[in-house]
């Protein structure tokens, strides 16, 4: 049996964007059928909601698209994630240049922007906090966009699909 393959969602929070992308990036995984070969996690570059479950917005927005956020609890992105992790994917700009400066040199190709799997032509899933129910949602659609992309570039990635004909 190979080494499972491990994928982090970072935001700055680790209770909008980041559980939520766990939570639907997990789902496509589970859906695939692929839950014993893809483990998928979460954190924060700060250390501002350590231990908290995700903000009842994003809970909530999630909910009505079937994802449940409410066991999950923050926790802070640490050095050694780059270790565990194959694949790390910031959700904006500014998490991507926090964590390039915890990256251990040789572990930077594991880094990404998340919305680079996307298809919507964006770059960063916007920051919710404290927005309209609008935001909520708008994170929700560019996560899922972004969701079926990563799913897809792993398994090729990894070559556990053959690639064209
Ligand atoms: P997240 O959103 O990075 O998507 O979890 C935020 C959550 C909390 C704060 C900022 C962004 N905050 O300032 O506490």
């Amino acid at each position: 049996m190979s080494e499972r393959i491990r994928v982090l969602m970072v935001c700055l929070g680790n209770i909008c964007r980041s559980p939520t992308a766990e939570a639907v990036f997990r789902a496509r995984v589970e859906a695939a059928g692929l839950a014993g070969l893809i483990e998928v996690d979460s954190a924060g570059t700060s250390d501002w909601h350590v231990g908290d479950p995700p903000h009842p917005p994003s809970i909530e927005a999630a909910a009505r698209r079937g994802y449940d956020l409410r066991p999950l609890r923050a926790r802070q992105v640490k050095r050694e994630d780059f270790e565990t992790f194959h694949h790390v994917l910031a959700m904006d700009r500014q998490n991507l240049i926090d964590l390039r400066g915890l990256c251990p040199p040789g572990r930077e190709a594991r880094l990404r922007l998340f919305l680079s799997h996307g298809t919507q032509g964006r770059e960063e899933v916007p920051d919710p906090y404290g927005l309209h129910e609008a935001v909520y949602t708008d994170v929700l659609d560019l996560v899922e966009d972004a969701s079926e992309g990563l799913l897809r570039h792993i398994l090729e990635a990894h070559r556990l699909v053959r690639l064209g004909t």
